[in-house]
């Protein structure tokens, strides 16, 4: 099965068009749950969503919650996966239109609150608690208010198939609940900060990763031409994550490295500090909440660390001290995979 396949099922059934302000009924979302639920127990369907979803990665487009890999043009119905580190959780949100949520890989848990019994009482009524495994998908028909969450100590992977008009306001619903408010700005929330960059370079390299890591087991030519595009997409240290679950074999044709290192934003400040008694060299950024350290290194690294601080773009060989070519090489994979700095790829 291919996604062009649940496409042309959907296009089949009678959902509105894109811009048409009815939902669709009840019984064509619960047909493409049971078609999805079959979809992502498919290697070759997953294979073919991550193929777009590496077109994404690509692109540098910021994610911000799940951002669709494909929205079909006439039914705008979006297509998106999710990657849950282990214990994390959106916060629990409100589904204003039809929503159908598969788990791919590991697993999730949901809760869900009474909606109605919520808004009346100004806070948060739980209803049910569903545990999704791997190929356990379920829909939202009426508004819902949920939160999923991973338990486990494993990162999960779901697929998510989601209504063009899920997040819009309900026209009838004037009252609020600040909870969910406040999940909805987190969401829409434009910074603009140059930290931003730093966030999103980092959440490539986790959608990177958790890729190929789908990818790699399944052995397809397919799955192997996407690895390479994984490798490719990859940090020094993605790339030895990626190695590795190819069993150590080299990946061909991704060619070498750029040897210079750019600052993700230039107008990112960043700055070090020295501890005397910790003996470490302490490199932090300028974020909306202040100063964050974001690597610290033994005091071998300071005159590196300091000059990558002042230093917008550099040759990884510039990097001063008295360091073993090693140690060079260290601090610049460290410096590319905290997001401070990613590897130029037109140099
Ligand atoms: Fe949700």
């Amino acid at each position: 099965m291919k996604l062009d396949d649940l496409c042309g099922l959907l296009g089949a059934r009678s959902f509105p068009s894109a811009q048409a302000r009815e939902h669709p009924e009840r019984d064509d979302v619960a047909a493409t749950r049971t078609a999805v639920s079959a979809a992502v127990t498919d290697d070759e369907f997953l294979v073919d969503c991550m193929a777009r979803e590496l077109d994404l990665v690509e692109s540098g487009v910021r994610r911000r919650g799940l951002t669709p890999f494909f929205t079909m043009p006439d039914l705008g119905i979006r297509f998106s996966f999710g990657y849950w580190r282990p214990g994390s959780t959106p916060g629990p949100h409100e589904h204003t239109a039809w929503t159908i949520t598969a788990v791919c890989r590991n697993e999730l848990e949901v809760l869900t609150y009474d909606r109605e019994e919520s808004y009346r009482r100004q806070m948060l009524i739980p209803k049910n608690r569903f545990e999704a495994p791997a190929g356990r998908s379920g829909f939202i028909y009426e508004p819902c208010i949920h939160n999923p969450r991973n338990n486990t100590d494993r990162w999960s992977l779901s697929f998510h198939v989601t209504s063009p008009r899920d997040g819009e306001r309900l026209v009838d619903e004037e009252r609020s609940l600040p909870v969910l408010d406040e999940f909805v700005d987190r969401m829409l929330a434009d910074r603009g900060h140059p930290y931003d960059g730093v966030l999103a370079a980092r959440q490539r390299q986790i959608v990177v990763r958790q890729v190929a890591q789908l990818l790699a087991p399944v052995g397809s030519p397919q799955a192997g031409i996407l690895l390479n595009r994984c490798h490719r997409a990859g940090t020094a240290v993605t790339r030895r994550f990626i190695e590795r679950l190819r069993g150590g074999d080299a990946v061909t044709g991704c060619g070498d490295r750029s040897r210079t290192l750019v600052r993700t934003h230039p107008e990112l400040a960043l700055s070090h500090r020295y501890d005397e008694k910790s003996g470490l060299v302490r490199l932090g950024a300028e974020t909306p909440e202040g100063w964050v350290e974001e690597l610290a290194m033994s005091r071998v690294a300071r005159d590196a660390l300091a000059f990558a601080a002042r230093t917008n773009a550099f040759d990884v060989r510039q990097l001063p001290g008295s360091l073993y070519e090693d140690e060079r090489r260290m601090i610049a994979e460290a410096l590319e995979d905290s997001g401070l700095f990613t590897r130029d790829t037109h140099a």
